[in-house]
């Protein structure tokens, strides 16, 4: 297993996602959604960085994912795969990029290929096979995604856990093994319960990665902001946060900006001298 730093790895491909997977290895993804965030997630050794379209509540401001374009898409994805990062790059399909036809849903998913992705993700089971099949077949990967999607918000009433009752649970087991069986090379699982999570694990060969949805997943994903504290306010139950990031920052900015009112900064370290 390999744990080197970012710059003595190569790229990582998904022959060697599922070489690390099926050696037991956990899988950890993360989002990034620029250069800064992309370079501190390789830097930190990730095994995957998620262009996500949650860049649309986390950076943009808007309320849920649905706003967000392709056009919007494809600026933040350009700026992650600009650092050239050495983990698996995925595009995640904004909502309305593989719902209108196949031709459409094709060339949006291979912009991002054509501009360094080397998968993209999608949210659906069953109803969205045929987009997951033409992207199979025009050599595409495709990650699934299953739970708590949050391009369903409208139909689901909210951002709940999903699956809790018997049936929703049943369904999602099948939509699972449907995903696989069309060729998706792992998928994410997001807001399920834990049971319903390693059930789905147990019952695949490709790897699960799990958001809001337990320890037994094959591997974990979480939201930059989120594991980094970097919104303020407090975080959702499957978040554990591993830095103050706002209020650490907040707290340098506040000392800078007091240094500068009262002349302390900058002092002769900061500033340039004449030639003699
Ligand atoms: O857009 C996103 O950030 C995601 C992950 C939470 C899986 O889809």
């Amino acid at each position: 297993m390999s744990h080197l730093p970012a710059d003595s790895r190569s790229r990582v491909t998904l022959p060697q996602l599922h070489g690390w997977h099926h050696a037991g290895r956990k899988l950890v993804m993360v989002t990034a959604y620029d250069s800064v965030t992309a370079r501190i997630a390789d830097a930190a050794g990730v095994d995957i960085i998620l262009v996500g379209d949650s860049v649309g509540n986390v950076c943009l401001g808007f309320e849920n994912t649905l706003p967000v374009s392709m056009a919007m898409m494809n600026h933040h994805f350009e700026a992650v795969a600009r650092t050239q990062p050495t983990a698996l790059l995925v595009a995640d399909m904004p909502y309305l990029s593989f719902h209108l036809s196949i031709e459409d849903t094709i060339r949006n998913a291979g912009s991002f290929v054509q501009r360094g992705a080397q998968a993209v993700k999608l949210e659906g089971g069953a109803k969205r096979l045929p987009m997951i099949h033409a992207l199979i077949d025009a050599e595409i990967p495709v990650m699934g995604h299953l739970g708590l999607t949050p391009q369903s918000v409208n139909p689901m009433g909210g951002f709940k856990v999903q699956g809790k009752h018997k049936a929703d649970a049943l369904r999602l087991v099948e939509d699972a093994q449907r995903l696989q069986d069309a060729g998706c090379f792992s998928m994410v699982l997001e807001g399920i319960p834990a049971e319903l999570a390693a059930k789905v694990t147990e019952t695949v060969q490709i790897p699960t990665i799990g958001i809001g949805a337990g320890p037994h997943c094959s591997g974990q994903v979480l939201v930059f902001h989120d594991v980094l504290g970097l919104l303020p306010g407090s975080s959702p139950k499957f978040v554990r946060r591993y830095a103050q990031g706002f209020d650490d920052l907040t707290g340098a900015l506040t000392r800078w900006a007091g240094d500068v009112r009262d002349g302390g900064f900058p002092d002769d370290r900061e500033s340039y001298k004449a030639a003699r």
